[in-house]
């Protein structure tokens, strides 16, 4: 049956362990073409894993998983992003983590250009072009020519996801760990993010401690604890009126 707004990515009965460790317990989510979704929920719970499952860092131990329309297989070949299975999906799959690796002795914009003339084959006077759109974009378009190590977190992080938006993703996964900024460097980052959510042009996860980005910029929230999701709706229902008991303990502690 064809469907107007397919899935982007669906989870069906999700399961993860490491070791003996169940990290995540039967997930379902589907998240829609051009949604934005926030995941909470307390440290440990799995949010990162889920992200890193859709771009294939990670290999489910069971359940069934699809991105775009592709059924993830299990086994090895996730495993390997590089492998060919991968290569197309992933290039539809922006990815900011926690830790983002720029490339130390490249300039911001040599990081945001270096994969669309590499991987797309973008000429590189369209990708510089694009690069300094993306750099004004994220506030810095002062910093084109500065190195990583002359930027600060939260500079970094913009550059990284400058970077990420210069594959053009239909996909972009956000893993915030905002005790790595201070708050003013998370505001500006945060601000970048809510930009990007008001365009509603790509499907957002967005892994955030922040109760405001989700409340104002989120369509919906999951809250996720020990490998379950315990909630999922629309932003205000779940962080307003939340009907799981552990979640409304969560956001009473931490709001
Ligand atoms: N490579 C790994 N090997 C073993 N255990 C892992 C690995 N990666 C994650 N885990 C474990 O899986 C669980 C979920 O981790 P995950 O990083 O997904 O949590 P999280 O919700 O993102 O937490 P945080 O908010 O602290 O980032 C944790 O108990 C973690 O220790
Ligand atoms: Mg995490």
């Amino acid at each position: 049956m064809a469907d107007a707004n397919p899935a982007s990515v669906s989870f069906r009965g999700v399961t993860k362990r490491f070791g003996e460790t169940v990290v995540l317990d039967g997930i379902d989510l589907d998240v829609h073409a051009g949604e934005v979704l926030a995941v909470l929920g307390p440290s440990g719970g799995g949010k990162s894993t889920i992200l890193r499952l859709i771009n294939g860092l990670e290999v489910r131990d069971g359940g069934t998983l699809s991105v775009l329309g592709r059924d993830v297989p299990l086994g090895p070949p996730a495993a390997r992003p590089e492998d060919p299975w991968w290569r197309p999906l992933r290039q539809e799959i922006g990815f900011v983590f926690q830790a983002f690796h720029l490339y130390p002795h490249r300039t911001a914009l040599e990081n945001i250009t270096l994969a669309p003339v590499a991987v797309r084959g973008v000429a590189p006077e369209a990708a510089r072009a694009e690069g300094l759109a993306l750099l004004e974009r994220v506030g810095l378009s002062a910093k084109a020519d500065a190195r990583p190590r002359e930027l600060s977190g939260g500079q970094q992080q913009r550059v990284a996801i400058a970077r990420a938006l210069a594959m053009d993703p239909r996909i972009l996964l956000f893993d915030e760990q905002t005790s790595a900024l201070d708050p003013e460097m998370s505001a500006e980052v945060i601000d970048v993010l809510r930009d990007l959510a008001a365009r509603h042009d790509r499907t957002m996860i967005v892994v955030t401690h922040e109760f405001g980005f989700a409340r104002e910029a989120a369509d919906r929230v999951a809250f996720l604890e020990h490998g379950r999701i315990l909630e999922v709706g629309a932003a205000a229902q779940v962080l307003d009126a939340p009907r799981h008991e552990r979640a409304r303990a969560f956001f009473e502690r931490v709001l």
